[in-house]
């Protein structure tokens, strides 16, 4: 039946187109992630960010400004100044985790949480006191 076989080869051009468009459409979701996994779903990278919130007792301003293009919003992929401590933050979880811990080396480095924000900030955005 040449008719079927012309039906599943069009169905599997489009099973590929569409995979295809979701994997682009992966990789444009985050543009400036430079120690997570660039390949995060966003409800992994949604999850990490409340546990931020929730480990800081803080909102996601705290981290995150606003920029001139992003007016009232914020501008999750700009980045300012507690951002970046942010990130030195994350990477020393990944450093304490896998040089000091026993660890699941089938987990990526990025979501081993041994020791986690919470561990140290318990709520506290200033460990340190401010
Ligand atoms: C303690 C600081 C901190 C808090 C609080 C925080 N974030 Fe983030 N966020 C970061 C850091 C650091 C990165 C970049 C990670 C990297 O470079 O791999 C990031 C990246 C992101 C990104 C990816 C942007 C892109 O396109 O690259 C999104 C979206 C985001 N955060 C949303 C949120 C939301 C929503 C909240 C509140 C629920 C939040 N964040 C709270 C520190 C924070
Ligand atoms: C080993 C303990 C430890 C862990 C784990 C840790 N922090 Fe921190 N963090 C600190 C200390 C101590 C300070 C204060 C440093 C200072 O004031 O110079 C701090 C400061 C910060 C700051 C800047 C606020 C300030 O004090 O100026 C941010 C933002 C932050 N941490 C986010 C995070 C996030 C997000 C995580 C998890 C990915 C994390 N921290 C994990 C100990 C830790």
């Amino acid at each position: 039946m040449p008719g079927k076989k012309a039906v599943y080869f069009v169905a599997s051009i489009g099973l590929l187109l569409l995979a295809t468009s979701a994997s682009i459409g992966n990789e444009e979701k985050f543009k400036n992630l430079k120690i997570l996994p660039k390949d995060i779903s966003e409800k992994k990278l949604d999850s990490i960010m409340h546990s931020y919130n929730d480990a800081l007792k803080v909102t996601c301003d705290f981290c995150h400004i606003k920029t001139k293009e992003s007016g009232n919003e914020l501008d999750f992929a700009a980045d300012g100044p507690m951002k970046e401590t942010g990130r030195k933050m994350i990477q020393l979880m990944i450093d304490i985790n896998t040089k000091y811990f026993y660890y699941d080396s089938t987990i990526k480095p990025q979501y081993l949480n041994g020791v986690s924000c919470n561990t140290c900030h318990r709520g506290n955005p200033f460990p340190w006191g401010e």
